[in-house]
Formats: C-alpha cells, sequence, structure tokens
C-alpha cells in the first residue's frame, strides 16, 4: 500500500454537535476503515520521534488501537494506561482535573524497569490534560517519557504547547482547527 501519499485528513470524518451541541467531533473510525490509511498511520507514529524506545504507552481507549500497532511495528511491548479501577493488579495512579469535576488515569506499578523509555501514544490530543496526567503517571513509576505522538491535533485548545513545557517532544499527524 502507497503509505506516503495518504491524505490522512480527509480520512477523518466530522460529525457536527456530537457529543454536545457545538462539538465537531473528529471520528478517526472512518480512518481505521481505510487500509491505507491505517497503514499510513501506524507508519508515521511509529517513526515521528528518533527512539529507540522500550515500550510503547497507549491511553484507554482509542489510544490502545494505536499504541498496539505502533508497539508492532517498534518491536516494542505496549503499557496499558488506563481509566480508574480497571487494572486488576497493584497500580499508581495520577488525578487530573476535567472541564467538569475530576478523573484517574492508573498503570500497573510493576509495569516499567526504573529509567524505561516509553513512547506515549493517543488518538488526539485536546487540552493535553489527559497526556499531561499519563506523563506525570509514566514518571511516577519510574519511565523516562522520550516522545508522545498523536493522530490528531486541535492546536486551539494548547495541548502541544502544555507537553512540550514538560520537555517531551510531541508530534501530530493531523492539526483541525
Ligand atoms: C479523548 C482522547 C484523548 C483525550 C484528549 O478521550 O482520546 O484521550 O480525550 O482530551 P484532552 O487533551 O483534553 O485531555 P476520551 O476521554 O473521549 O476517552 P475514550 O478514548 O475512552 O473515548
Ligand atoms: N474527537 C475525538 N475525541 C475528542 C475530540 C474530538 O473531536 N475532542 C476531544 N476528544
Amino acid at each position: 500500500t502507497d503509505t506516503a501519499n495518504a491524505d490522512l485528513a480527509a480520512l477523518i470524518r466530522t460529525i457536527p454537535d456530537f457529543p454536545k451541541p457545538g462539538i465537531q467531533f473528529r471520528d478517526i473510525t472512518t480512518l481505521l476503515l481505510n487500509a491505507e490509511g491505517l497503514a499510513a498511520t501506524i507508519d508515521r507514529l511509529a517513526t515521528m520521534h528518533g527512539g529507540p524506545f522500550d515500550l510503547v504507552a497507549g491511553i484507554e481507549a482509542r489510544g490502545f488501537i494505536f499504541g498496539a500497532a505502533v508497539a508492532q511495528r517498534l518491536g516494542t511491548g505496549l503499557l496499558l494506561i488506563r481509566k480508574n479501577g480497571k487494572l486488576p493488579g497493584r497500580t499508581v495512579g495520577v488525578d487530573y482535573a476535567l472541564e467538569y469535576g475530576e478523573d484517574r488515569i492508573e498503570m500497573h506499578a510493576d509495569a516499567v524497569v526504573p529509567g524505561c523509555r516509553v513512547l506515549l501514544v493517543d488518538d488526539l490530543i485536546a487540552t493535553g490534560g489527559t497526556a499531561l496526567a499519563a506523563i506525570r503517571l509514566l514518571r511516577k513509576a519510574g519511565a523516562m517519557v522520550g516522545g508522545a505522538g498523536f493522530v490528531i491535533d486541535l492546536p486551539d485548545l494548547g495541548g502541544v504547547a502544555k507537553i512540550e513545557a514538560e520537555g517531551v517532544p510531541v508530534g501530530a499527524l493531523v492539526a483541525f482547527d
């Protein structure tokens, strides 16, 4: 497949007023359905940062899809960063603020060896709150976050700048106003 020329932006569908009025929802299910688009997405996420990486970390839920494929492509394992209460073993967690209220993400405490270099992957960065919490979580567990890669950036919401301020190299494949 011709991954070099795939137009990823054209494969992402926009659904107006989901999940609430005024939100233009960027829907990656149409990108996932397209063989060339999916292959190009994984290729580009896997190669945007220098590496080498010891592990890829994916953020629930859509980050798992891309994270798993990137890990396989890089020849690493996959670390799951999950919403509160989903992981069965001993966990380490980070609380973070949402627009309304709070949330918590967790990972298994024994998932990383100290100093392990991790590539963080998610489908989309908006405010950056989730990715920032994930970076804090990985660091709390002893990992080094060597890069963060997203399929979609919503630059108006300022997330990339927040992650860069943490000293983590960031890349995104597509930006939408
Ligand atoms: C979405 C997206 C990111 C996060 C980005 O996840 O997949 O994880 O929001 O927003 P932020 O940069 O403002 O933190 P969502 O909470 O919809 O979870 P899901 O993937 O489980 O549907
Ligand atoms: N699409 C998918 N997930 C999101 C979006 C979006 O537009 N905004 C915040 N999370």
